[in-house]
């Protein structure tokens, strides 16, 4: 898509990541992250969809005016922990030319009553002050959390916060984009599904095999290593998430160094370290399938989770 020339361009231009210092109350401004789509391994289609709704009409909005088509919106991905919805959405960063502002819920919500949706509202506004803009809305899955009463009204003036932000913008046609990320989007309060707010579901599916090799090998990168048979550890660990595989690489990397400090060379990392990492180890996503079948066949009045089901049946979980 992009030429690295054109990246590099976009770099120095150094872009804006918006976010909460370490007080939880102010925002500040950091460098963007450096990670861009190349950083992540497969999810082309879910690339292309971030690519038509966020990125081309950007750079080319007489195409998406000539349709009458409307640039931008919103976005929630979905899917099992681990398999990359945080670190896609950073990654959107550092392709877009607009700027982004990301907002962790869950540091959000650990405010004062009454501080939150403020500083909610200061994200929005921030965002409308620096737009082009993306606002990345992590870990919504936080909203639906605890059943104590007063935490409960907590998050409900959150939620009509949010609403009310989300409907401004559609309003205001701001050129603000929203992605939200959530493991569990069926707790979502109803109301921050209606068309304009996050009507758009995206299912991020764990890696498939040729996926994995590539996520493997991004994770061994500048990594002293041996001539590795990287598809036949990808072969074996059909579900495993990003997160799992980065694990693996983790513990591979440690048995490496360990074997460099008995011996005093550098010792690189063999098939044998990874076979090893990998004893034991299980995938990590097929418990988030077994909730999501549940709400996909009994409570799935829009059929938003029918491509769950459909990955389920394609690769045989039951
Ligand atoms: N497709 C991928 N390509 C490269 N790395 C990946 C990919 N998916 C996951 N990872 C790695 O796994 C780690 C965890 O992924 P991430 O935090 O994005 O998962 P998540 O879907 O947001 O999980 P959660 O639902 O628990 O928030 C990332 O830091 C990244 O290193
Ligand atoms: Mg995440």
């Amino acid at each position: 898509m992009f030429d690295h020339d054109e990246l590099a361009e976009r770099r120095r231009k150094k872009l804006k990541l918006i976010r909460f210092d370490s007080d939880g109350q102010t925002l500040v401004e950091s460098e963007k992250p450096r990670e861009t789509f190349e950083d992540v391994g497969g999810l082309e289609d879910v690339k292309k969809k971030i690519r038509m709704n966020f990125i081309l009409p950007l750079k080319q909005p007489e195409i998406f005016a000539a349709y009458g088509k409307e640039a931008g919106g919103s976005l929630l991905l979905y899917g099992p922990p681990g398999c990359g919805k945080t670190f896609l959405a950073r990654a959107v960063a550092g392709e877009i030319d607009a700027n982004f502002l990301q907002v962790e819920l869950q540091a959000i919500l650990s405010m004062y009553v009454g501080q939150s949706e403020h500083n909610l509202h200061d994200v929005f506004e921030k965002a409308r002050e620096n737009k082009p803009c993306v606002i990345f809305v992590d870990e919504l899955d936080a909203l639906g959390g605890s059943r104590h009463l007063m935490r409960q009204h907590h998050d409900r003036m959150l939620v009509n916060q949010l609403l009310l932000e989300l409907d401004g913008l559609q309003a205001r046609n701001d050129q603000v984009f929203v992605i939200g990320a959530t493991n569990t989007p069926w707790y979502l309060d109803p109301a921050l599904r209606r068309p304009g707010r996050f009507n758009h579901l995206v299912f991020v599916p764990p890696p498939e095999a040729a996926e994995r090799e590539t996520i493997l090998r991004l994770k061994l990168k500048g990594k002293p290593t041996d001539a590795l048979d990287l598809a036949k550890i990808a072969a074996e660990t059909k579900f495993f998430s990003g997160a799992d595989l980065e694990q693996v690489v983790r513990d591979a990397v440690e048995l490496a160094m360990e074997r460099t400090l008995e011996t005093g060379e550098l010792q690189p990392v063999t098939q044998e370290d990874l076979k090893k990492a990998l004893k034991g180890r299980k995938a990590t996503t097929l418990d988030w399938f077994a909730t999501a079948k549940n709400y996909a066949i009994f409570s799935d009045v829009n059929r938003d989770y029918q491509v769950v089901l459909d990955y389920m049946k394609r690769h045989g979980i039951k």
